[in-house]
């Protein structure tokens, strides 16, 4: 096996027999190293970064990127369709982004932006004011990385509400700190970490394709509407704070609520006085073909988490509330060290202003309709496609065996790793690990869309087929 991408690069692709070993994770044989002079950093990793928490890393060295292109210490250059989990949607080293974070540099990198007034802190929050759902969330926290936004986001409600419980949604993915992982509902992330934070309750997930009504998504969404108001009676001691949930579902599988979801529940949490936390980690910042993904459901959340395309690859998270809810903070409640670091928040305000001078949202709608249109006329020839879904350039493939919908989870595998090896990075995610998950940079052009089709319907077809792979 040899792809088209490296037979045109500097260096030829690997053999079928080398590519087994490239991917057989932590044994001293993989990949026949000695071939590859990339061995010391991957050996480096081996010794001295933990990594035990992953099946493995991709065996290859990025050593530099652009736009949607990353190229690996030896000159290969791969299509990235994942953008490093969904974060670089202005494209890599966005040169607007770079720029501002340089010019940030000469001039300040830290003195802690909660300590004193920065002015790329005050800027960026003045800018999210501006582009936030709705005309109430104008009071912005800064931190590091998402989990640490969800805390403080959690905190927040807690404390404006004077209430303690939350109630989130099957197979969600809130983040890696202890009470990001409480309110995640996939035993997959939390296991070994618990017990976790007690009043927490999880409603499902408005998954029409799994649900008893794949061809009524509004029903799917009514229903599982209801059984907030269920579960607010029967799992809580009506004391819940906050109901947290993705506006689009990532890691759960890309799993996009049906339009009139977040209305019905709103109504839910209306009744009870319970706050909307909406997690836009994932699909914030024009991923979805809207600057925020709530935007497409008409409601407006109460707390709204953002990080990942905030920065284009800067690490910054945010949460934003109303001046009445972020009043609920009083001296000492809350801080971070990094939280708002200048160089950050400078390259922040850079890729929004670029997302907007751009109008990556509506690019991002327009090849994500191009791209899902093309991948369900491949569904049609290919049963291993069980499902096409997604909004903008957040779209997930799920793979299933059979018409019982058994997950396809290690062809989901075979194709990221057959995608690699093409010379195209993509994602794998879902409950089930059975979504390949398509989420590259938004710059990204009509004539890569078509390269990345071409490459995955090619893994496709050798997962599809092994037979006629090796022939
Ligand atoms: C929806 C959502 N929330 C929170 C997080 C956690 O973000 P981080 O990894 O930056 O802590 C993620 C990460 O994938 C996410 O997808």
């Amino acid at each position: 096996m040899r792809c088209k991408r490296w037979q045109r690069a500097k260096h030829p692709a690997p053999k079928a027999g080398i590519i087994k070993l490239l991917f057989a994770p932590h044994t001293d044989r993989a990949f026949g190293l000695k071939a590859f002079p990339m061995a010391d950093t991957i050996q480096k990793y081996k010794d001295y970064v933990m990594t035990g928490f992953l099946k493995s890393v991709a065996p290859i060295v990025i050593d530099r990127a652009s736009g949607v292109t990353v190229t690996d210490i030896h000159g290969r250059e791969y299509l990235d369709c994942f953008a490093g989990i969904s974060v670089v949607n202005a494209g890599h080293c966005n040169p607007q982004v770079v720029a501002a974070a340089k010019a940030q540099m000469d001039k300040l990198v830290h003195c802690s932006s909660y300590l004193y007034h920065v002015q790329p802190v005050a800027d960026l929050a003045e800018k999210i004011a501006h582009i936030a759902p709705g005309k109430n969330l104008t009071q912005t926290f800064f931190g590091n990385g998402g989990a640490e936004a969800i805390e403080g986001a959690l905190k927040l409600a807690r404390l404006y509400t004077g209430k303690h419980e939350f109630i989130s949604l099957q197979a969600s993915f809130h983040g890696r700190s202890w009470g990001a992982l409480s309110v995640t509902g996939n035993y997959a992330r939390k296991k070994k970490g618990g017990p976790y934070a007690s009043g927490i309750s999880f409603a499902p997930a408005p998954y029409a394709y799994r649900s008893p009504w794949p061809n009524d998504p509004e029903e799917c969404a009514r229903q599982c509407a209801r059984a907030i108001d269920d579960i607010v009676k029967f799992a809580t001691s009506n004391d819940v704070a906050g109901f947290i949930a993705e506006p689009v579902m990532g890691e759960g599988g890309i799993i996009v609520p049906p339009f009139n979801y977040f209305k019905e529940v709103k109504k839910v949490l209306d009744h009870y006085g319970i706050l909307f936390i909406a997690d836009e980690v994932q699909s914030g910042f024009a991923r979805t073909g809207k600057m925020f993904a709530i935007e497409y459901y008409g409601v407006e959340p109460d707390i709204l988490v953002t990080a990942k395309g905030i920065a284009d690859g800067f690490p910054l998270s945010a949460f934003t509330a109303s001046a009445e809810i972020a009043a609920a903070y009083k001296p000492g409640d809350h801080l971070s060290t990094f939280g708002g670091n200048p160089v950050c928040c400078a390259a922040a305000l850079a890729n929004i202003q670029f997302i907007e001078k751009e109008n990556l949202a509506a690019r991002a709608t327009e090849t994500g309709n191009y791209t899902m249109a093309k991948l369900r006329e491949l569904q049609k020839k290919n049963s291993l496609i069980g499902d096409v879904r997604g909004l903008g350039l957040m779209i997930g493939i799920e793979l299933v065996k059979d018409a019982q919908k058994t997950p396809a989870t290690v062809e989901a595998e075979a194709i990221r790793d057959a995608c690699l090896c093409k010379g195209m990075l993509i994602g794998v995610g879902g409950v089930s690990g059975n979504v390949v998950r398509f989420q590259p940079p938004l710059v990204i052009t009509r004539q890569q869309i078509d390269q990345a089709l071409a490459i995955f319907t090619e893994a496709l077809q050798e997962v599809a087929q092994p037979a006629h792979a090796t022939a």
